[in-house]
């Protein structure tokens, strides 16, 4: 029998192709399937993953809404924009209006990736004229890739904190579900608008569901996306204006290898997981303020979590919060952090870099570099 999960996916997939057909009364029914198989996969989970799929449902459902209130068309004209009335769009909507205030600080570690940040896009924006003094070309491409939950969104906010430039931040994630089956356009005018900037940074996340390997099997859209979007990426390093495209993935592997046999990216960074001091460091920045014992050993438990993500330390500390304020409620106590609360937390927290995540990448730094 079928799952509901494949049976979503099929929806999905004939929602996509109805679009690009600008059949809107079947993609909308289509549309309807997939908010009807969410609804159903929500009741059957608990917890994140059903709030997850609860938020899809409410996706799909404003899908269904705005598919019916178009007329189908033939294969002519301006593809359809399922964003609100028929008014051109433009690339604005990624623009990060709020600079998040996440600094290079706040990121502990990834040193090697901090300096390469800092020689191609930070100090060549900040100070146009001396890079031009030295007859440096600043802007281009580089590639951060490495396992889940190691900083690699983190550190693209912080460049957008520290830049006073245009930052424009797009996910393969939301590029695929948001913007279902027009992920093409949307691209293209994403990186239209960025070209319009004097000076700009583009921040692709996820670009391995942007990016993926072309195959006689994929779907033929998927392909299409893909070589459409290399040539606006080839495009963008030519331009005569500062403009810099940061992609980051944890399945680099899953790129197309046209992105590498033509250079877009002309650096790529190895995002590995925290070492000792950097783990540490994650300690500190998340227990900063917090009510701690005497003499708490952070490098102990740091030393403790050998194979923890950057997002795992963060788990643990926030595990031990929890297990630090369940047992001053109990006590009627005053809050405090212990090191039994860590050893507690650790114990719940499975860590998530193990030599089986390592080695795939390993092996693409060997094949590659
Ligand atoms: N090097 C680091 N320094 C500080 N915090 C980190 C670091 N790496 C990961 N984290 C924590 O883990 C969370 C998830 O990291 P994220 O940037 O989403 O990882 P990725 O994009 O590589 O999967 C961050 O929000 C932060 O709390
Ligand atoms: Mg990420």
């Amino acid at each position: 029998m079928q799952s509901m999960t494949d049976k979503k996916r099929d929806f999905e997939t004939a929602c996509a192709a109805a679009v690009k057909a600008r059949n809107f009364t079947e993609a909308a029914k289509a549309a309807a399937g997939a908010a009807d198989c969410a609804e159903i996969l929500a009741s059957r989970t608990t917890g994140i993953v059903s709030e997850a799929y609860a938020k899809e449902v409410r996706s799909w459902r404003d899908l269904v809404k705005k598919l019916e209130g178009r007329k189908n068309g033939g294969g002519r004209g301006r593809p359809p924009s399922l964003e609100g009335g028929d008014e051109a769009v433009d690339g604005g909507e990624w623009l990060v209006a709020e600079k998040p205030d996440i600094t290079f600080d706040d990121i502990a570690g990834m040193e090697d990736a901090k300096r390469i940040i800092n020689e191609m896009v930070l100090y060549p924006m900040q100070s146009p004229e001396k890079a031009r003094a030295l007859g440096l070309n600043p802007g281009g491409g580089v590639l951060l890739f490495g396992p889940p939950g190691t900083g690699k969104t983190m550190l693209g906010k912080a460049i957008a904190g520290a830049l006073d430039a245009p930052f424009y931040y797009a996910s393969g994630a939301d590029l695929r579900s948001k913007w279902y089956g027009e992920s093409e356009q949307r691209l293209s005018q994403l990186l239209t608008s960025a070209k319009s900037q004097k000076v700009a940074v583009v921040f692709l996340d996820e670009i391995e569901s942007l990016l993926p390997k072309r195959t006689e099997n994929s779907h033929s859209a998927d392909n299409r996306v893909v070589t459409q979007f290399l040539a606006d990426l080839g495009g963008f390093k030519d331009s005569a204006n500062l403009l810099l495209v940061l992609g980051a993935t944890n399945k680099p592997w899953s790129i197309d290898e046209a992105v590498f046999r033509t250079g877009r990216f002309d650096e790529k960074v190895y995002i590995g997981p925290p070492d000792l001091p950097a783990r540490e460091k994650i300690l500190e920045l998340n227990l900063k303020g917090a009510h701690t014992a005497d003499g708490l050993d952070f490098h102990s438990i740091a030393e403790a979590m050998e194979g923890a993500s950057g997002s795992d330390v963060a788990a643990v500390v926030s595990a031990a919060k929890r297990s630090a304020l369940g047992r001053a409620i109990r006590e009627n106590a005053d809050p405090v952090l212990t090191a039994e609360d860590f050893k507690d937390a650790s114990e719940r927290i499975p860590l998530s870099i193990t030599p089986e995540i390592l080695a795939p990448y390993k092996k693409f730094m060997e094949e590659r570099f």
